[in-house]
């Protein structure tokens, strides 16, 4: 529970903290200046999605419309707007990405984890999805979980990286 639904305090202490430790790295009245890095906070804290009395709550916070709020949480894919896995697989099939095998990754993985891109396992642990470019095209193909940029794919290392996760 991170709202506390009282109007003048929309957050709890704790993340009202946080929160504000972000807002103070900006100028006095630029407070949405910190919009991006409250989302991230907010989302961590909400099972690793954006529900949108969390944002409305957060527009309010910061003081600016919630349209510019769902602007910047539907803008990037790091963001989500409905429930998700516990573990993100966020796999680039962007242009070398592709070039240098995605598409094996992708078939692998949903195979491996019997979803498809956009899905959930059953399990709620893992969802799949297909990104743009994740600005790592050296590395490709490549994939993020969670935070984690994982390059140079193979299949031995989509099992290992698959086995990690579930010991
Ligand atoms: S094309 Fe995949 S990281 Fe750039």
């Amino acid at each position: 529970m991170i709202l506390t639904g009282a109007k003048e305090q929309l957050f709890t202490t704790e993340i009202r903290q946080q929160l504000d430790e972000w807002v103070a790295k900006y100028p006095a009245g630029q407070s949405q200046s910190a919009v991006i890095p409250c989302l991230h906070i907010l989302q961590a804290e909400s099972e690793g999605w954006l529900p949108e009395s969390v944002m409305d709550a957060l527009a309010e916070y910061l003081g600016m419309p919630a349209i510019s709020v769902y602007e910047v949480a539907t803008f990037y894919t790091m963001f989500d707007l409905k429930p998700v896995g516990k573990h993100k697989f966020n796999v680039c099939t962007n242009i070398s990405c592709m070039l240098n095998g995605s598409e094996q990754v992708v078939e692998h993985l949903e195979s491996r984890l019997n979803v498809k891109l956009g899905e959930t396992t059953d399990d709620g642990e893992i969802t799949l999805r297909e990104v743009e470019c994740l600005g790592a095209c050296c590395g490709a193909p490549m994939m993020q979980v969670d935070r984690d940029y994982h390059e140079y794919l193979t299949v031995d290392k989509l099992d290992a990286i698959l086995d990690g996760i579930k010991s």
